[in-house]
């Protein structure tokens, strides 16, 4: 495994490896036999949301075969106080494509609460579309306050804070090639 020494990250900040680079690109294999198994013969359109799936975006879109795909971009936030996952979201970034008739995949890096998948998935379906699925690399089934329909899953984890692979604190970390827990004293200064 590469050091712990990417970008700006020091080697104190991350606490432990939950994921390596080698579980996730492994986990990223078996999605994509999966998604290319229900949609061979078939025209998706992955929708990623901004900033966190960029990764997930990369890499499970090119190891997708026998599905012919195109990409699109959404950012969304939290309405209002700032507050995360409040369920109510605002578009900062809308899609370019036109989704009716389309089948299309959701691609997440991380389900926390859900509230902002479960807005999404909502928003997506009164577009139009033939079919409405979900790709998501991590869940966090102790912090879920809804329950999403996900049909493509990486891993299930447990709720603490984790960087790396597209997750952020204070817009960091997100190019470490694994997935970590962040070292407390990184976020109680
Ligand atoms: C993260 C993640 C999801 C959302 C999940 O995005 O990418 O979109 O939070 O949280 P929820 O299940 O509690 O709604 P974030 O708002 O941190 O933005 P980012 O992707 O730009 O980092």
């Amino acid at each position: 495994m590469r050091s712990y020494s990417v970008g700006s990250a020091k080697p104190n900040d991350i606490h432990h490896v939950l994921l390596s680079e080698e579980q996730i690109s492994a986990k990223l294999d078996e999605m994509a036999a999966a998604i290319d198994a229900d949609y061979e013969g078939k025209e998706l359109l992955l929708i990623g949301v901004l900033k966190g799936a960029v990764m997930v975006m990369a890499d499970l879109s090119r190891k997708l075969k026998h599905t012919r795909t195109s990409m699109d971009w959404m950012a969304v936030s939290s309405y209002g106080s700032g507050t995360k996952s409040s369920g109510v979201v605002r578009i900062l970034k809308d899609l370019d494509a036109d989704l009716t008739g389309r089948h299309v995949l959701i691609v997440e890096d991380i389900i926390d609460s859900g509230l902002t998948l479960s807005w999404l998935i909502s928003n997506l379906k009164s577009r139009g579309v033939e079919s409405l699925e979900v790709a998501a690399m991590l869940r966090k089934p102790e912090a879920a306050k809804v329950e999403v329909d996900v049909k493509y899953i990486g891993f299930d984890i447990p709720n603490e804070f984790v960087v790396g692979y597209g997750l952020d604190y204070a817009e960091q970390y997100r190019t470490l090639p694994y997935v970590g827990t962040l070292a407390p004293h990184v976020y109680e200064n």
